[in-house]
C-alpha cells in the first residue's frame, strides 16, 4: 500500500444543496485524511487549465461554464490508494453507470452536473493539487488511529 495524496472538488451547488458535510463525511469514515479544504469561485483562466485535456470535446463549453458558475469546495486527501479510492467512492462520471452508494449514484440526476470531480493518475492529482493549493495549505496530520482502519 502506498499513501498517496489526491485532489476532489465539491463543483458548484453542493454547497446550496447543502450536503457539502455528507459527501466529506463519506471520505473521514472511509479512514481518509482531509489535508486541505477551502472554498473559491474558480475564475475562467484557471477552469481552462484544469480542464485543459478536455479542450476540444462536445462537452468542453459546458463543463466550463458549470464549473464556474457558483463556488466549488477543494480538497486535499490523503491516505492509502487514495487516488483510486477516491475515484471509487465518487463513482463513475456517467450518472447511470454511478450505483447507489456512490456519491454520485446518491446524489446525482445528469452527468453534466454529477457534483464532484476527483483526480485520475499520480500525474494529475499533483497538477491539480499545485493547481488549487498552495503548499502551506495543505496540512498532514496523524490522530494516533491508524490501527483501528
Ligand atoms: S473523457 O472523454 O473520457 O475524457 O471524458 P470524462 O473523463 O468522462 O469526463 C471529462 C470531464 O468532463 C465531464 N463531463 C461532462 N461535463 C458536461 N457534460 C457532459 N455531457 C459531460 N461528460 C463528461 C466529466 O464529469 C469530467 O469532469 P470531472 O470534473 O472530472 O468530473
Amino acid at each position: 500500500m502506498a499513501i498517496q495524496r489526491t485532489f476532489a472538488m465539491l463543483k458548484p451547488g453542493v454547497l446550496q444543496r447543502r450536503i457539502v458535510g455528507d459527501v466529506l463525511a463519506r471520505f473521514e469514515r472511509k479512514g481518509l485524511h482531509i489535508v486541505g479544504l477551502k472554498i473559491l469561485t474558480i475564475p475562467p483562466l484557471m477552469a481552462a487549465t484544469h480542464y485543459a485535456e478536455h479542450k476540444g470535446k462536445s462537452f468542453y463549453d459546458d463543463l466550463i461554464s458549470y464549473i464556474i458558475s457558483g463556488p466549488v469546495v477543494a480538497m486535499a486527501i490523503e491516505g492509502d490508494e487514495a487516488i483510486q479510492l477516491v475515484r471509487r467512492l465518487c463513482g463513475p462520471t456517467a450518472v447511470c453507470e454511478s450505483l447507489p452508494g456512490t456519491i454520485r449514484g446518491d446524489y446525482c440526476l445528469h452527468t453534466n452536473h454529477n457534483i464532484i470531480h476527483s483526480s485520475d493518475s499520480p500525474e494529475s492529482a499533483d497538477r491539480e493539487l499545485k493547481l488549487f493549493f498552495q503548499p502551506n495549505e495543505i496540512v498532514s496530520w496523524d490522530d494516533g488511529n491508524k490501527a483501528w482502519f
